[in-house]
């Protein structure tokens, strides 16, 4: 339960993608840490590097040129970057016995905050590209072979966008049925425990049309599923073709129309901007799946201040009761903090208190990590490790009560299930839930890419085992229908 975003993500982008350029004479290895915007982005990355030639390989060992995609926003999560590049050196070292080179670059958030520092700290680091310049990796590239000790960490996520975007209008190869879309990038809430707002920069939208020809993109090459991704997503604001501002649930709308894409969903949102309408698009899409991961951090008032989440316990209540009216059938999700400074016992059961209120299906739950440049570091009444681990104990103990729960209500129900890739044993298919449950079932392979009706018969400890239900068509991509009577 604790442990989302690294460990879950740490895949490398070489299964999915493969390259769109005939002249596949390199080979480029890239490992992704962190959140799905970076899992998104090592996609990009790869679509860039195409045309010069590159092709992604999953072994190390064989490649020209590894990119780290990293991630900062805790201790750790920033340290295995430094491991994984000692490990790196030995490779490199042994391909330069067979007289192979190999160029060394990391990108993301630990690009991004530490800068220089990363390449005085490894010397085998040849090119730090911060999240906003993955566009002009082909430059870098040639200024680093060049022999030049490339950083390059300015903003400029327009830039991104554009020139990402203008690469995506070539054909795209076969996708994976479940895909990432980033539609805003950035943050303005400045919450004084996270990095995000210095890594990824000020909060930006992507224009409504850009996402919209993306999307369909997507859609044509087998897409069936998109994820919106965003730092904030629903603090979405992008331009219209008609010079008009869109929020995310009339961009959800339009999305909804395109045909094929079955499904939709968005994350990470905040409290504070889930508005009306985005609620109303839960109530009225089919297509919107019934999951949402709405972060609160912490139960108390006294906390959420300290911590600037800009919104008081007994509002997120308000805010959950309204979402529920809206959509009865959704499964909350969240992510909390452990040990913020200043936590209190009586903070702590604050905390406990909203989540047995609350009745989360899923959520996630971290201690408190010191990140350098937050104002949370440099607070006073920082909590010991040891009082930390206790309440994260506690906490996850009672998380897993709850999502035990959510699945165990499951069974017996009928639903629609996205068939995604082959299972561990043969004839077996794994798909997704509309509550982002892992679903496994015998299912022939040519199902894979379809949304099939699925009666869920047995519950396992992190997923569900379902069962076709023979000829009978999924027509929506949403909710639940009794199982029939046996
Ligand atoms: N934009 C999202 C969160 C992005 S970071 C939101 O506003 O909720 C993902 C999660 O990492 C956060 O929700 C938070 O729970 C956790 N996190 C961020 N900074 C952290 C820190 N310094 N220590 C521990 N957990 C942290
Ligand atoms: Fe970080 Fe807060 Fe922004 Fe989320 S809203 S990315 S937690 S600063
Ligand atoms: Fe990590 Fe950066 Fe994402 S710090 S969680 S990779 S935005």
């Amino acid at each position: 339960m604790t442990s989302r975003p690294e460990a879950e993500l740490d895949t490398s982008a070489a299964a999915e993608t493969k390259t769109a350029s005939g002249d596949n004479t390199r080979k480029v290895f890239v490992r992704t840490y962190g959140c799905q915007m970076n899992v998104y982005d090592s996609e990009r990355m790869t679509d860039v590097l195409a045309p010069q030639g590159y092709s992604t390989t999953a072994d190390m060992e064989e490649a020209d040129l590894v990119i780290l995609n990293t991630c900062h926003i805790r201790e750790k999560a920033a340290e295995k970057v430094y491991s994984e590049l000692g490990r790196i050196r030995k490779v490199k070292e042994e391909r330069a016995k067979a007289g192979k080179d190999m160029m060394v670059g990391v990108a993301g958030c630990v690009a991004q905050a530490e800068g220089e520092e990363i390449s005085r700290r490894a010397p085998i680091v040849d090119m730090v590209v911060g999240p906003q310049s993955y566009h002009q990796l082909p430059s870098l590239l040639d200024k680093a072979r060049q022999g030049q000790k490339v950083v390059e960490t300015e903003f400029d996520i327009d830039a991104k966008f554009d020139h990402l975007s203008a690469r995506a209008e070539k054909p795209i190869m076969k996708r994976p049925p479940a895909a990432f879309l980033t539609v805003q990038e950035g943050c303005d809430k400045f919450c004084t425990f996270c990095v995000v707002p210095y890594t990824r920069g000020a909060e930006v939208s992507r224009s409504v049309e850009q996402i919209v020809t993306e999307a369909q993109r997507m859609a044509a090459s087998g897409v069936r599923e998109v994820t919106l991704l965003g730092q904030n997503v629903n603090a979405y604001h992008g331009e219209a073709a008609d010079g008009s501002t869109w929020g995310l649930g009339k961009l959800l709308r339009r999305l909804s129309e395109i045909d094929g894409l079955d499904r939709l969903r968005y994350t990470t949102s905040h409290p504070r901007d889930m508005d009306d309408d985005l609620i109303e698009a839960h109530r009225e899409l089919k297509s919107l799946m019934p999951y949402l991961h709405l972060p609160v951090q912490s139960g108390s008032d006294k906390i959420l201040k300290a911590m600037n989440r800009k919104h008081t316990r007994d509002e997120y209540f308000r805010l959950i009761d309204r979402i529920r009216v809206a959509a009865p059938d959704i499964a909350l999700s969240g992510d909390f903090i452990i040990g913020f400074p200043g936590e209190t016992d009586q903070d702590f059961e604050d905390t406990m208190d909203l989540i047995r209120r609350v009745e989360y299906g899923s959520a996630f739950s971290f201690k408190y990590s010191q990140r350098p440049g937050t104002p949370g570091a440099t607070m006073e009444d920082q909590v010991p490790e040891d009082v930390k681990s206790v309440r994260l104990q506690e906490l996850q103990a009672l998380l897993s009560e709850q999502q035990k729960a959510f699945n165990a209500s499951r069974k017996g129900m009928t639903c629609d299930v996205l068939l995604e890739k082959k299972g561990r044993n043969p004839g077996q298919l794994v798909g997704k839930s509309p509550w982002l449950q892992p679903v496994q079932l015998d299912a022939p392979e040519s199902m894979i890419g379809s949304v099939q009706a699925v009666e869920i018969v047995e519950i396992g400890s992190n997923s569900l085992f379902g069962r076709l239900i023979a000829g009978q068509d999924a027509a929506d991509g949403s909710g639940a229908i009794p199982a029939p009577a046996a």
